[in-house]
């Protein structure tokens, strides 16, 4: 948990709803809102949907991100890409820090950069909550790591379609995330790689037995059937672009996903 100042403390897997007690204070000038503490979601009993920025109508972003706050967004997926890990170049920490004061939902920030220890104070001072790094990227990674923990930050790990499990594992100890993708990062609107469904299960036995407060997060050609199955085999989050983005009734799909693996 986080106390009014912005200090971590230890933390609870248990908590499961939105409580006053559980907001960021806004800690930096500027900020308007007060956030929800990314731990008091965590071990929630359903199923949470982050929707993709990557989907959304980038000359609208800051009505975009409303939107998918209404539509019941437990979190939003802000993908970050560098021409470099990936093909495809996409936002930055100022981005993030012109979105911040909009809304306190909590902002899940998956890099997909090399050398992501450089990034990380400025995704901090941006108002990111969750920063998730990559398996496969250049650089030390458990520094990385060490540097989201050390500015209060939850942190992820993801690993690439063609990533065994193995690769993470080292890792599972030390993060709040884990992030299975299902396509080849760098853009949307793929289709949904199988391979990821046995790391999934794979993962959740990890949890069940070593980190219980693990989230295990699934990313890439997430639609009403494969996130069906990804939250069965034992997914806890559904990150999702181009399916949610195009749906007339976002609340209804969105209030639908929070149902799979629980029903
Ligand atoms: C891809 C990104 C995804 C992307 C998913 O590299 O990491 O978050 O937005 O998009 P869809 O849901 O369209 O596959
Ligand atoms: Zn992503």
């Amino acid at each position: 948990m986080f106390t009014e100042d912005g200090a971590q403390q230890p933390f609870s897997a248990a908590a499961g709803t939105h409580r006053a007690d559980d907001r960021i204070s806004p800690g930096k000038e500027g900020r308007g809102l007060q956030r929800l503490n990314p731990c008091s979601i965590i071990g929630s009993a359903m199923t949470k949907v982050s929707p993709s920025m990557l989907s959304a109508d980038f000359s609208r972003l800051g009505e975009e991100l409303l939107r998918v706050e209404r539509a019941g967004a437990d979190w939003i997926h802000i993908d970050v890409m560098d021409g470099m890990f990936v093909p495809n170049i996409t936002v930055g920490p100022l981005v993030v820090k012109a979105l911040r004061p909009l809304s306190r939902i909590v902002f899940d920030v998956h890099l997909m950069i090399e050398k992501p220890v450089r990034y990380v104070n400025a995704f901090a001072d941006a108002g990111a909550d969750i920063l998730t790094v990559h398996t496969e990227a250049e650089g030390e990674i458990r520094e990385a790591i060490k540097a989201i923990k050390d500015r209060g930050l939850r942190a992820g790990i993801s690993l690439n379609p063609g990533t065994p499990f193995s690769a993470v594992e080292k890792y599972l100890d030390e993060v709040d995330v884990l992030l299975v993708m299902t396509v080849q990062p760098g853009f949307g609107g793929q289709s949904f790689r199988e391979e990821g469904l046995p790391k999934i299960t794979a993962a959740g036995r990890y949890a069940e037995e070593c980190n219980p407060g693990l989230e295990i997060s699934v990313d890439g050609g997430i639609n009403r059937e494969t996130g069906r199955r990804c939250a069965e085999a034992g997914a806890t989050v559904l990150a999702a672009g181009s399916y949610l983005f195009r749906m007339d009734d976002m609340a209804s799909e969105i209030a639908l996903w929070k149902t799979f693996g629980k029903d």
